[in-house]
């Protein structure tokens, strides 16, 4: 067996976040549980945030209550403020014995970005999440920390890896376990890519560093490929590619899980999924979301199937 890279699904939350379809909740479990059947083993499941802002999620508790148990798969969150928080702790109380449920926080390398998408500076951020973090690891939560427009802004263009790399410093200090490197509208390219890790690998282990790539400009692989000849060994993709952030116009097109798994599989690496099953959880989400998502290895795989 190759080297070991886990992929972590945000689907469920980063996709349907931006789809215009509202999935129902019973849907949106049914699309849980086959994604946990195919073997992944991280899943974003929800968002706690405003249901003003994002009512796609409104149903966050509901979600939270009723996740799927299944061996090896965990579920995330996020949570933007204590508010969010205190109504995910609520919803776990629901669900004693459910399976571990960890928490994330976001925020961005950009100023405009952030007050687009959270309503507040990125030092007032921090300050929040000052009180959320602490918290949530006294409560036995785990915390992932996000730094989106880590290679681009959709409103101020560039931004600085340096100034990327200290926010994400920041996140690690605060108690985040993982920090994941967000290409929010998908405009990195691996000199990019390679350009901020390099900042941050000599003084963080490679594990406790993601990269979520958007595909919106075709670079998504790429980006990939550089982050893992970097040593990082987590991906965020989000499957048949559903979602984007709907604060960052035109942002839509995660990397696609299939894209990423077929990528890694033909590399030799071990991610633990089965592609066929994850190439039939893409289908489930073409379904509830009424569209054909643009992945391009579910489209292919889809394609033979039907041929065949
Ligand atoms: P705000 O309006 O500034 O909040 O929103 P506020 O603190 O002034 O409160 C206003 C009202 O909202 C109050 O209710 C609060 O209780 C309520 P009222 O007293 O008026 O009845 N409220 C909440 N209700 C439910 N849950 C909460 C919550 N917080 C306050 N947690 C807020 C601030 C952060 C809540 C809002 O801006 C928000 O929800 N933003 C979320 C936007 C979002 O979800 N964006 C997408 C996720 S990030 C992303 O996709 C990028 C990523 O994938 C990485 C990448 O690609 O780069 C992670
Ligand atoms: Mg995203």
């Amino acid at each position: 067996m190759g080297p070991r890279v886990t992929v972590y699904e945000v689907g469920p939350r980063d996709g349907l976040q931006n789809e215009a379809a509202l999935v129902p909740t019973a849907g949106k479990l049914q699309l849980i549980g086959a994604l946990a059947d195919a073997g992944l083993s991280r899943i974003e499941a929800t968002s706690f945030v405003s249901p003003t802002w994002i009512p796609q999620l409104s149903d966050a508790a509901e979600v939270t209550a009723h996740l799927p148990a299944r061996p090896g798969t965990s579920y995330v969150v996020l949570v933007p403020n204590a508010r969010g928080l205190g109504r995910l702790r609520e919803a776990l109380e629901r669900a004693p014995g459910g399976p571990p449920v960890s928490a994330a926080v976001f925020l961005s390398a950009s100023e405009t970005h952030n007050r687009k998408n959270v309503n507040k500076s990125v030092e007032e951020t921090f300050a929040v999440f000052a009180e959320v973090i602490p918290p949530a690891r006294k409560a036995g939560l785990e915390v992932r920390g996000y730094v989106s427009t880590v290679f681009g802004c959709p409103y101020e263009g560039a931004v600085d890896p340096g100034r990327a790399a200290e926010v994400a410093l920041r996140l690690l200090e605060l108690g985040c376990g993982q920090v994941s490197l967000g290409d929010t509208i998908g405009v990195g390219t691996p000199a990019q890519v390679r350009a901020v890790l390099r900042r941050l690998l000599p003084a963080v282990p490679a594990e406790r560093l993601a990269l979520h790539l958007h595909d919106t400009r075709g670079t998504a692989l790429a980006n990939a490929l550089a982050g893992l000849e970097e040593g990082i060994t987590t991906f965020d993709a989000s499957v048949g590619g559903l979602g984007g952030c709907p604060y960052a116009p035109g942002a839509s097109g995660n990397l696609a899980t299939e894209d990423l798994v077929y990528l890694l599989h033909g590399m030799g690496y071990d991610t633990g999924i089965d592609f066929e099953r994850l190439v039939g959880a893409g289908a489930l989400a073409q379904r509830l979301t009424g569209r054909e998502l643009p992945g391009r290895a579910l489209r292919a795989a889809l394609a033979t199937r039907t041929e065949g």
